[in-house]
C-alpha cells in the first residue's frame, strides 16, 4: 500500500474543517496546547560566532552547551544569500506534485533514512507526527548519493554545494570551541567524532499548515542522534526545547542558525555537555520549514567518553560502541 504523505492529508482536508486523523491527535501529556509553558521565560543564548574575543567566545558556547544543550549563533559567516537559495531550493521541492516527489522516496526495505519520506522512528503507540521529510547527504564528497537530490529545480544541487562548503566551516569553529571549552587541545572533539570522514546529513522538515497545531506535534520529543546539529529554520516558529521542565519556544532570529548538542557529543564529553530534548509545534495557516544539518561519526567509529576526561572521581557515564550500533538502538527504540 502505498504510504500517505502529510501534506497530502493536509491538502485533503476540507478548508472548514476544525478536525485531524485520531492518529495525529497526541495524548494529552504531549499535546502542546497544554504542555507549553507561557510564563516568563529565560531566552535560548544567542552567541556572536565573530567574537573577537576568543576566550569569551569559547567560555559562551561552553556555558550554554552544559546548561542548555542549544544556542543561536549570529554573525557565522554564511552568506544571507547562500542561506535563502538553500530554503527557496527546497521550498520548491515541497511544492512539486505528489509524484514528482515521489520519485526520491525511501524504500521502506532501505537500510540507509536518505530520501523523501514520512516518518523514521517506530512510534510504539501508532500515532503519526505533522511532518515529511526529504534527507540527504551533502558531504564528504564520496557519502554523497545523488540519486536522493532533487533534480528540480535545476539550481538544487549548487544550491546545496554551496551551503556545504559554508557549512564545514562553522561546524570546524564550533568543534574547535567546543574541545577548548573542555580544556582539551582544539582538534580533539572533531577528530573523536571522525575527523574528515564526518558525514553531514541534510534533513529538510516540512510541516504542512494543521487545523488542530493545538493537538498534534511536527516531531515528538527526542534527542538528536548526531555530535552537532546546524539547522536553519523559516520563519514560522515552532522549535521548542525543555528547560527546568518546561516547554519553550526557540524565538526566530532571522538568519541565526540553531545549533544542537546532540547524543555523541554528551557521550564524548561524559555528560559535561548536555545533548537537548526537544521537539516541533505546527502551524494553522503557514508552512514550517526548517533545514537542520546532522553532522554524524562515519558508521564504524567507535564513540565514548573520551579518556581524558574520565577518571575516579568521574567514572564513565556511557558505553564505548560504534555509532552505527547506537544508532541502530535508537532508532528501534532498544536500551543503549
Ligand atoms: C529534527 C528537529 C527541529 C525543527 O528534525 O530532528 O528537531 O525545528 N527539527 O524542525
Ligand atoms: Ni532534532
Amino acid at each position: 500500500m502505498e504510504v500517505q504523505r502529510v501534506q497530502a492529508v493536509a491538502n485533503s482536508l476540507s478548508f472548514a474543517t476544525d478536525t485531524i486523523p485520531a492518529e495525529f491527535v497526541r495524548p494529552q501529556q504531549e499535546q502542546p496546547a497544554i504542555t507549553t509553558f507561557r510564563g516568563p521565560v529565560p531566552e535560548i543564548p544567542t552567541i556572536d560566532l565573530c567574537d573577537p574575543d576568543q576566550e569569551n567566545l569559547v567560555r559562551s558556547i561552553a556555558n550554554a552547551s552544559k546548561e542548555w544543550g542549544i544556542f543561536q549563533v549570529v554573525n557565522h559567516g554564511i552568506p544571507t544569500d547562500v542561506i535563502s537559495k538553500l530554503q527557496a531550493v527546497g521550498r520548491e521541492f515541497f511544492q512539486l506534485p505528489q509524484e514528482e516527489k515521489e520519485v526520491y522516496a525511501r524504500s521502506s526495505s532501505s537500510q540507509s533514512i536518505e530520501g523523501y519520506g514520512s516518518k523514521l522512528q517506530k512510534d510504539l503507540d501508532g500515532k503519526k507526527s505533522w511532518v515529511d521529510h526529504l534527507f540527504h547527504k551533502i558531504w564528504p564528497q564520496t557519502c554523497i548519493n545523488y540519486q536522493f537530490w532533487p533534480k528540480n529545480p535545476p539550481s538544487y544541487r549548487e544550491a546545496n554545494e554551496v551551503y556545504a562548503k559554508y557549512m564545514r566551516e562553522v561546524a570546524a569553529k564550533l568543534f574547535e570551541s567546543l574541545s577548548l571549552g573542555l580544556e582539551l587541545e582544539r582538534h580533539v572533539l572533531k577528530e573523536a567524532a571522525g575527523g574528515e570522514e564526518i558525514e553531514y546529513l541534510l534533513k529538510i522538515n516540512y510541516y504542512p499548515p494543521c487545523p488542530r497545531p493545538d493537538l498534534t506535534l511536527g516531531v515528538v520529543a527526542h534527542t538528536d542522534l548526531s555530535a552537532i546539529t546546524i539547522l536553519v529554520p523559516n520563519h514560522v516558529p515552532g522549535l521548542q526545547v525543555l528547560k527546568d521542565e518546561h516547554w519553550i519556544d526557540a524565538k526566530y532570529i532571522p538568519n541565526a542558525l540553531i545549533i544542537h548538542i546532540g547524543d555523541q557529543i554528551e557521550i564524548l564529553s561524559n555528560g559535561i555537555y548536555k545533548g537537548v530534548l526537544h521537539r516541533t509545534t505546527v502551524d494553522k495557516e503557514k508552512a514550517r520549514m526548517s533545514w537542520p544539518v546532522f553532522l554524524e561519526p562515519p558508521t564504524e567509529c567507535v564513540v565514548g567518553p573520551l579518556p581524558q576526561l574520565v577518571n575516579e572521581a568521574n567514572p564513565p557515564k556511557y558505553k564505548v560502541k560504534k555509532f552505527k550500533d547506537y544508532a541502530y538502538c535508537k532508532l528501534n527504540k532498544l536500551p543503549q
